[in-house]
């Protein structure tokens, strides 16, 4: 007959500071073989770690040594997650001395298998399950949580993660790495952060198939029902945790802008996908501008594609494009937005609310060419005007062609050319091809990562939008600025301040975005930025600059051991 596990609790806990293995197992304060002498004469840890103190460096050396021991990225993926689990100092130690080599592999893109394989690697809980059964009992769990302070909640329900779609359960591994970049990169202290994951179910057949998968093994949840869930959460967090920044992550495109239109005005909240995407875009667009010297209200914009993500890089810039000065209606007329039946314009009825935005009056296209389909084509657009900006937002692979690329720059000095479409397969055109069809004249940033292209004596590295710019900034910014809300404003603050970081303004030979090892001093002014446009929004209480920044500086956390 085994013990009832409440005796067993009470023989096991021990209300005081953690003391011998205790300790060693609260990744938060273990030091492994970095305890001193006098901690671990103080700890009870004599016996228990092998006689040898080291450094931290020295740890890392170690850890450096095992990881690069592993075979491919999901088993170094593997590794790393168990160290933050056993010593999160020496975790992030090593992250910030490896950066660039680690970022892919603790998120995007080998977070995507860990994901997958989320029921199959699992070893020890982090974060927090909310399954929809457990809907009435929300603020319960929610005080079950590892730590009471939390600076950014990062949630998702799993239903649209990455490009690997519904994953259920396993969408967990998102809100952890990107936690994980939230204190790399932004400084929030690991305590401070909290994964979340909705479990609504899953429709993934192969998930719900395994005999392994962990998550509430049911279809998944929707309709009115799904968003009374929702509803239900977010009460929770506003109860338990109202000063908390609530991220939204990987929710599906029908439920992604409805949640955040519905909660953006309630509590301190902002979606990535949405926001901070475009926000990354139009701070490496900006930066593109300031490097040819032209303004802002100069361009003349053709985005390819008129989905989700191309019509929220077009509101943004203009919204950027409006608070330099232009009306709205003038705005509207520098952007020409092109989707399977053709640009946008007047005389269509199958747009949405968010694309009749852009639509063109129909005359403008009066005599125009038309493609066999009848429609205005990018081809006949880049001939007729002289676009400055070329955004490619539409999946469809080599869509910007020679021809195109070519005529482009005939009329231009310096085109700016986005193939932003993820993944590379489905890039509107190859870095390489851009620089070499533009002489090299094309500033260039990709939506997936491309090498350096050698061109004319020249390396030209292509700087990728990737969200890691601003989210880490924008939770260290609300953190420290005690912001109630991120405002549209606060986004633009902080592309613009990734625009005046851009190291092409400085080396015209340069990225367009900065190199991930400097990421952590632009997380720094980033955050200033987003501070004041709190404050200037009435969002956040006034304090001068200067306090701004000590508060900022004091608020991002360097992992060093408590007694160094
Ligand atoms: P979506 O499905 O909402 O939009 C795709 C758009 O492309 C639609 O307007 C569609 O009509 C258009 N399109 C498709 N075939 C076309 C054709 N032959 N000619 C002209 N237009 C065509 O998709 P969403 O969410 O807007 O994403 C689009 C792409 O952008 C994806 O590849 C996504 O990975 C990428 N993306 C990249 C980001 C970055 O910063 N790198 C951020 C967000 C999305």
């Amino acid at each position: 007959m085994p013990e009832p596990i409440t005796q067993r609790v009470a023989e096991v806990v021990q209300p005081r500071i953690p003391r011998g293995m205790d300790l060693l197992d609260t990744p938060l304060l273990n030091k492994g073989t970095a305890f001193t002498d006098e901690e671990r004469t103080q700890f009870g840890l004599h016996g228990l770690l092998p006689p040898c103190v080291e450094t931290l460096e020295e740890q890392v050396a170690r850890a450096y040594e095992a990881y690069k021991r592993k075979d491919d990225d999901l088993e170094r993926h593997i590794y790393l997650r168990a160290l933050q689990d056993n010593n999160e100092v020496l975790f992030y130690r090593l992250l910030l001395d490896h950066i660039e080599e680690m970022t892919p592999i603790v998120y995007t893109p080998t977070v995507a298998l860990a994901c997958q394989q989320f029921s199959h690697i699992y070893r020890r809980p982090r974060g927090m399950f909310i399954p929809y059964p457990q809907r009435n009992f929300i603020v319960s769990l929610l005080r079950n949580r590892p730590n009471l302070n939390v600076d950014v909640i990062v949630v998702t329900d799993g239903e649209r993660i990455l490009g690997i779609g519904d994953q259920g359960v396993g969408g967990l591994g998102i809100p952890i790495g990107k936690l994980s970049l939230y204190t790399l990169i932004g400084g929030i202290r690991p305590e401070r952060t909290l994964p979340i994951v909705l479990d609504v179910g899953t429709n993934n057949a192969e998930r719900l198939d395994d005999p392994e998968y962990l998550g509430w093994r049911h279809e998944r949840i929707t309709g009115d029902d799904y968003f009374a869930f929702i509803e239900q959460f977010v009460d929770a967090v506003k109860e338990e945790l109202p000063e908390t920044c609530l991220q939204w992550e990987d929710f599906a495109n029908p439920h992604a802008r409805p949640i955040l239109e519905r909660y953006q005005d309630q509590l301190l909240t902002f979606n990535d996908d949405i926001q901070g995407t475009a926000a990354v875009a139009l701070g490496a667009i900006l930066g593109a501008i300031r490097v040819t010297r032209k303004s802002l209200n100069d361009q003349q914009i053709v985005v390819f594609g008129a989905g989700s993500a191309a019509t929220g890089v077009a509101d943004v810039l203009r919204a950027a494009m409006t608070e330099e000065g232009l009306t709205e209606k003038e705005a509207r007329t520098r952007f020409w937005l092109i989707n399977s039946k053709g640009v946008l314009h007047s005389g269509r009825k199958d747009l949405t609310s968010e694309q009749m935005i852009y639509a063109q009056p129909e005359s403008d296209f009066a005599g125009w060419p038309r493609t066999s389909n009848g429609n205005v084509g990018l081809a006949d657009m880049i001939a007729r005007i002289d676009a400055t900006i070329l955004i490619g937002l539409s999946t469809v692979a080599g869509a910007f062609s020679e021809a195109i690329v070519r005529e482009m720059v005939r009329k231009v000095e310096r085109p700016i050319i986005f193939p932003l479409s993820n993944p590379t397969s489905k890039s509107e055109a190859s870095a390489e091809d851009l620089i070499r069809w533009t002489d090299g004249r094309a500033l260039v940033a990709t939506g997936s990562p491309f090498a350096p292209v050698d061109y004319d004596g020249r390396t030209i590295p292509i700087a990728q939008c990737n969200n890691v710019y601003i989210f880490p900034a924008m939770g260290l910014g609300v953190v420290a600025s005690r912001a109630r809300r991120v405002t549209d404003s606060m986004m633009l603050a902080a592309a613009r301040t990734l625009a005046a970081n851009s190291p092409a303004l400085r080396d015209p030979s340069a990225s367009l975005l900065p190199p991930l090892t400097d990421l952590r001093r632009v997380a720094a002014e980033i955050a200033v930025a987003v501070g004041i446009a709190a404050q200037k929004d009435g969002v956040a209480a006034h304090i001068a600059e200067d306090e701004l920044r000590t508060r900022i500086m004091a608020t991002q956390w360097t992992p060093v051991y408590a007694s160094e």
